[in-house]
């Protein structure tokens, strides 16, 4: 038996009528997406996180999206050296909120998709239909190594996504007692309940960036996340077009949102001198070099120039769009991105639950002004 009659729509804050939702990423691990020094750098601890979700879910903000991140990246900092596991942050999240969604970040290779199903379910009943799931394939591959888990090619690893998916999305179905015989996961008589709140399955999303994760994405989620131009909005527009007329070919209809860097203070020069304080002048520099070269991106592979220009997008945000002014820049940047297609962002800043109140105070304003909010 379901809980109540299905309706996505009044299911939980993602189908709002905001036509720009906005989410907090990152925040369950320390320092966050800011690869700093400085001394007020995100704790990432369950009672800063708990504080920030509070307050987010009282002034509307959407969602909360954590990171998937096993060990940290090193440096001076350990950027990203503790982090809470997802799952069990976001059920302590959605137990003490009321509107807000709250995704969990999960790798399927490290997950048997019989009891995370449970897990999404069990989160969901726990939020009243406000879990929504950020489904990741693994995108640095020492992480594995401590699992004893060897990473697949980029093929092999979102065909096993699809099939992992596939099964979660069973489990969730009105459906029991069924078998799965995939290529890599042949399970029998197969039994989940309850189901998810109101017999809905709950948001998924994935932010693959090759041709794969992003085919993989478009056919089996329904969000996608992917980088805004730093060049134009143009450019935006047209990578959100592009996305929406592939999916559009699988015979999907998909909702695009980025990734966003906010550094929000009352006047603009406040704001870029606390941007140059905390990400160029207190960057943790070694933590980047380290990150980088994860991913093999040297001044050997990409050039002295590239090298740079990589090095400054890593430091500030790990690659998402740098939104740094005052009030008034921040709310019109947002809503360019909304004229440019994008259904939502998650941002981050230095230290989240210090630098929100401004952010709720004077830039949620102007966003429902602009009529690119309702809250
Ligand atoms: C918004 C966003 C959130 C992501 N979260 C995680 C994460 O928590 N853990 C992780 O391992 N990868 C994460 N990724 C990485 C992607 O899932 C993906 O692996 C990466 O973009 C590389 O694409 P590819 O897998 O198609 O090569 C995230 C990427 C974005 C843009």
């Amino acid at each position: 038996m379901v809980d109540r009659e299905p309706s996505r729509q009044n299911r939980n804050t993602m189908y709002n009528d905001n036509a720009l939702k906005i989410g907090l990423f990152g925040a369950n691990c320390s320092s966050g997406r800011a690869v700093t020094t400085v001394p007020e750098r995100w704790s990432g601890s369950w009672k800063d996180s708990l504080r920030l979700a509070k307050m987010a879910d009282e002034a509307g903000i959407d969602f909360m999206l954590p990171i998937g991140r096993w060990k940290g990246y090193g440096g001076d900092t350990d950027y990203q050296g503790a982090t809470l596991e997802t799952m069990t942050w976001a059920s302590g999240l959605l137990a003490a909120t009321q509107r807000i969604t709250v995704f969990g970040t999960v790798h399927a290779p490290l997950f048997n998709p019989v009891i995370a199903a449970k897990e999404f379910v069990t989160a969901d009943h726990i939020g009243d239909g406000r879990f929504g799931l950020n489904v990741v394939c693994g995108w640095n591959e020492d992480e594995f190594e401590m699992f004893g888990v060897e990473q697949r090619d980029h093929e092999n690893r979102y065909e096993y996504a699809r099939e992992w998916i596939e099964v979660v999305k069973q489990c969730m179905s009105p459906e029991n007692d069924f078998n799965y015989d995939g290529k890599f996961f042949n399970l029998k008589g197969i039994r989940s309940k309850p189901k998810p709140m109101g017999g809905i399955r709950p948001l998924m999303m994935n932010a693959g960036s090759s041709a794969a994760g992003r085919s993989f994405a478009l056919r089996n989620c329904d969000a996608f996340f992917t980088t805004a131009s730093r060049v134009s909005l143009e450019e935006t527009a047209e990578k959100v077009q592009s996305i929406k007329t592939q999916a559009r070919e699988y015979g999907r209809d998909i909702d695009v949102y980025t990734i966003g860097v906010v550094t929000c203070r009352p006047t603009m020069k406040e704001a870029q001198d606390y941007y140059r304080h905390s990400i160029i002048d207190g960057a943790d520099w070694n933590a980047v070099r380290d990150i980088l070269a994860l991913k093999k991106i040297s001044p050997e592979t990409v050039g002295q120039e590239e090298y740079e220009l990589k090095r400054k997008q890593y430091a500030n945000g790990m690659g998402g769009l740098p939104i740094i002014g005052d009030p008034d820049h921040v709310a019109k940047m947002f809503a360019d991105l909304s004229t440019a297609g994008l259904r939502g962002i998650g941002i981050s800043m230095v230290n989240y639950a210090d630098e929100f109140p401004l952010f709720r105070d004077e830039v949620l304003p102007r966003l429902k002004k602009m009529g690119v909010r309702s809250i």
